[in-house]
């Protein structure tokens, strides 16, 4: 079922964003570009300038691709896992160099279990490829009806968010970008103030460039201009996605997340974690058992290969944890989750349980 290509093929293709050049004309951007044994991903380093793809010719390809940020954001993250997959297997002979079943689901496990470079993303790949842009779009309108009301305004809401949750990151129409994309759909979004999001400025260069191309008002700022976006009365609401949500519904997402959760506490907005079912990992039991990645101090220390930092050491993760208190609700496909336990914890578990 995992290299089931023709399905793998249909999803893929949906993999878009639609954005318009300098002359007005309409390019569709894919995410990836696969057919039955051939797979390119979309370079999002090189965006919003410059449009190329590179070639994955397997599991090795993907893992670098994935290591290096070609390819970003959990949902994305896990589509061109299993379509690296997907491409190594049918390289070498679709299936024939296997004995059994049983020899051939093995490799699949092991490649899949090495393919997990970015260890904090969790997803599940297969159900992301079936259903995740139906599931984004679910989450979208159920999530612009939620943040909507909480944030108990009449007026078109302003909206604050982090990193890229867009197209760029999905199959399609994205996770909190979603919910902004339906807030807009539904004439009750303002603007969306994006954050920078250092050090890979995913907020800068690829939320803005979504934005923009969707014709949405928005407000580039530094993340460090987030506390005083929301003190001068510019922000009704933030949004972010995840990562990985635990069962107590601590959440794991772009470093820089849990600074916006406190700021937002302070300033009494609601804080909104917008994320597919497949981000939940139930099996964790709290934000302190997610292992959060550390990246490369270059990312930090230079800047297109020269170094602008002195020399000092440097602590990089590339995720923070928000605790559950501080998150409002977690949106999903299969409904809003609300703290339900002491201390303002969620039962993710209970939640899964029951739908
Ligand atoms: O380092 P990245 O760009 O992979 O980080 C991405 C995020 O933190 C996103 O918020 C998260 O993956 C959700 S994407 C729908």
């Amino acid at each position: 079922e995992l290299w089931d290509t023709k399905r793998c093929t249909n999803r893929a293709c949906k993999v878009n964003v639609v954005n318009r050049d300098v002359n007005g004309a309409v390019n569709i951007l894919m995410l990836t570009k696969y057919s039955r044994g051939s797979l390119e991903l979309l370079e999002q380093r090189d965006l919003p300038t410059t449009t190329r793809y590179v070639s994955v010719r397997g599991s090795e390809d993907a893992w670098r691709a994935i290591r290096d940020m070609t390819v970003r954001g959990a949902p994305a993250i896990a589509i061109a896992a299993v379509l690296s997959l997907a491409v190594e297997l049918v390289v070498q002979g679709e299936g024939s160099q296997f004995s059994d079943a049983a020899q051939a689901s093995q490799y699949i496990q092991d490649r899949l279990e090495y393919l997990v470079s970015r260890w904090t993303a969790v997803a599940g790949a297969e159900a992301m490829l079936r259903d995740d842009v139906a599931a984004n779009r679910e989450l979208g309108a159920l999530g612009a009806d939620a943040v909507a009301c909480a944030a108990g305004v009449t007026a078109p809401l302003r909206l604050l968010t982090h990193c890229n949750t867009g197209s760029l990151a999905t199959a399609g129409y994205g996770t909190a970008l979603g919910v902004a994309r339906a807030l807009w759909g539904s004439g009750r979004l303002a603007r969306v103030t994006c954050t920078e999001t250092r050090p890979y400025n995913q907020g800068a260069r690829l939320t803005a460039y979504e934005l923009a191309a969707d014709g949405v008002p928005a407000t580039l700022i530094v993340d460090g201009a987030a506390a005083a976006r929301m003190a001068a009365g510019e922000v009704d609401a933030v949004v972010v996605g995840a990562d990985r949500v635990a069962a107590n519904g601590d959440t794991a997402n772009k470093i820089g997340t849990y600074a916006l959760a406190v700021a937002a506490a302070h300033h009494g907005l609601p804080f909104f974690v917008a994320a597919p079912t497949t981000t939940l990992d139930p099996a964790t039991r709290a934000g302190a058992d997610i292992a959060i990645e550390q990246r490369d101090p270059q990312e930090i220390t230079h800047f297109r290969g020269v170094r602008v930092a002195a020399e000092v050491p440097v602590w990089n993760p590339s995720f923070d944890v928000t605790p559950a208190a501080l998150i409002t609700g977690i949106i999903t496909e299969a409904g809003l989750i609300s703290p339900s336990r002491p201390g303002g914890e969620y039962d993710v578990p209970a939640f899964l349980a029951a739908r």
